[in-house]
């Protein structure tokens, strides 16, 4: 999307940005002498960019810097953004509207803006235009070179703007500054290739690169160790896991080798494309004991037809082919799903049959969303009838058909005994604990604080709307 020269980082990169950050702390050292700044880093969009984020934070946190989680105290603001929808662009766009108050009552604060929505020229451009009050920009690319670009900003007292597209190495040894203490977000793979025509995705994040398996190993062994019960495994196609790489892999194998890990934690993985989705991978869901039974398969839409316009490479026939053979070697396996409503071209009829598809399949739960027009892919091109109010009363359609599917799917689990992380206070009321079980359905059940980020065992009792009830049995 940015320049099409692409730009190298260095053999030695880490350690430039190791000087970079021995730099900038001598400078606060002199300036702020024992004073902790603290860096206010929100991530939003996908759990890449989340995990992103803990890099982030984990480059800031060797430069000084404490966390809070309000811009209010912040002497650094940090937006890592995303572009998959319009609405998440104009969110941000909003909250740094918001921050040039709070710079002019504190001139030395600091505004940087990364992430998926920065990587585009012209939105590094109306950054640059009309909200001065931001330091410094970079995009997905530059990530690593965040010390060399707060430097920069600092000592030349200068606005940096960095969106090139450096080469699709992966640079190893990041530090991360984890959000929680019993999930992690492990990457595995960069960028994406499918180009499907209404996503921005392949534009912001670059090629497909995938990490080695060692390098994977490594840091799956060092969270197991650090005590995490849960690993989630990430890619915007995790299943073409292993594509370019030296080695011989591919995802269901590295799937095998992190379940020989010794340890008490569980497995997720996500996206997988449906397209890149085969019999193999089930059978390795189905033999691995620590990998959660739960498939996330974005499907998008029920019609061939659109699905061909979307350039998705499967048809509903070979999707419920392979649901079939998972519901068949994997008897409790739980599906979800991400579904775009109303697509360039897509009619009523188009529609009907994603509501038929959601109806056969009966997903535990979709994220759907309305079609979201993204400047530079080819869906943009494409002529796009439908009104928004249209689209609007299809997507309610479908929200009230996966509510009763929905509904149907808790109703089923009561009785049933679960494995559940749990991972805070529930919303039930007071006394009340919150986890998933492997299925990834929430569930809400009394116990003491100290559980959480512990396995407990929990018998169904009722299933509410949006959760299900419990009580921990042994
Ligand atoms: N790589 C992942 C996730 C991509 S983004 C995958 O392929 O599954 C997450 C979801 O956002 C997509 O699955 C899709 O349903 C939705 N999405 C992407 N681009 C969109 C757009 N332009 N408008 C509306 N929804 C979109
Ligand atoms: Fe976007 Fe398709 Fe890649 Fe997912 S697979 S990130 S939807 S282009
Ligand atoms: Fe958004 Fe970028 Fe993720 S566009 S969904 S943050 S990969």
């Amino acid at each position: 999307m940015s320049q099409e020269k692409k730009f190298q980082l260095s053999k030695n990169e880490l350690n430039v940005q190791f000087d970079n950050i021995d730099k900038i702390k001598s400078i606060y050292e002199k300036k702020y002498k024992d004073k902790t700044l603290l860096a206010h880093v929100h991530s939003y969009g996908c759990q890449q960019n989340v995990s992103d984020g803990e890099k982030i934070k984990g480059m800031l946190a060797l430069m000084g810097y404490g966390f809070c989680d309000s811009p209010d105290e912040a002497d650094l603001v940090i937006y890592n953004t995303c572009a998959v929808r319009e609405n998440a662009e104009d969110r941000v766009f909003g909250n740094v509207g918001a921050l040039k108050h709070k710079k002019r009552r504190n001139p030395d604060m600091l505004i940087g803006l990364c992430g998926c929505m920065t990587q585009q020229e012209h939105i590094a451009e109306k950054i640059k235009k009309s909200y001065p009050h931001v330091d410094f920009v970079f995009g997905t690319h530059a990530l690593p070179k965040l010390p060399e670009i707060m430097y920069d900003a600092i000592k030349q007292n200068k606005r940096i703007f960095d969106i090139n597209e450096y080469d699709d190495e992966i640079v190893e040894g990041i530090p991360i500054q984890r959000d929680q203490t019993f999930k992690a977000w492990l990457p595995i793979m960069y960028g994406c290739n499918n180009f499907c025509t209404y996503c921005i995705v392949p534009y912001v994040r670059g090629r497909e690169r995938s990490r080695t398996s060692a390098e994977i190993v490594k840091e799956f062994k060092g969270l197991v160790a650090q005590g995490y019960k849960e690993i989630t495994l990430l890619g915007q196609n995790v299943n073409s896991y292993g594509k370019g790489l030296e080695e011989d892999i591919n995802f269901s194998q590295l799937l095998r080798m992190l379940n020989e890990v010794k340890g008490d934690f569980r497995i997720r993985f996500m996206s997988s494309h449906p397209k890149d989705a085969t019999k193999e991978l089930i059978d390795a869901i189905a033999d691995c004991d620590k990998v959660c039974k739960h498939f996330h398969l974005p499907v998008q839409c029920g019609s061939d037809r659109i699905l061909q316009l979307m350039n998705r490479h499967y048809t509903i026939e070979s999707y419920m082919e392979l649901i079939d053979y998972a519901r068949k070697k994997v008897p409790d396996i739980a599906f979800t799903s991400d579904i775009i409503v109303g697509f360039p071209q897509e009619k009523y009829e188009d529609f009907k049959q994603t509501v038929e598809l959601v109806k056969k399949v009966r997903f535990d739960s979709i994220f759907s969303f309305i079609y979201s027009k993204r400047v530079g892919t080819k869906a943009a091109e494409m002529e796009d009838p439908i009104s928004v109010e249209e689209k609007s009363n299809w997507f309610q359609e479908l929200l009230e058909t996966q509510r009763s599917i929905g509904k149907e799917r808790y109703k089923e689990c009561v009785g049933k005994t679960y494995r559940i992380l749990v991972e805070g206070e529930g919303k039930t009321g007071a006394e009340y604990l919150t986890g998933r079980n492997d299925g990834y359905m929430i569930v809400d059940f009394k116990g003491e604080q100290n559980l959480i980020g512990q396995f407990v065992n929990v018998k169904i009792t009722q299933a509410l709307n949006w959760a299900l009830l419990g009580e921990i049995v042994e």
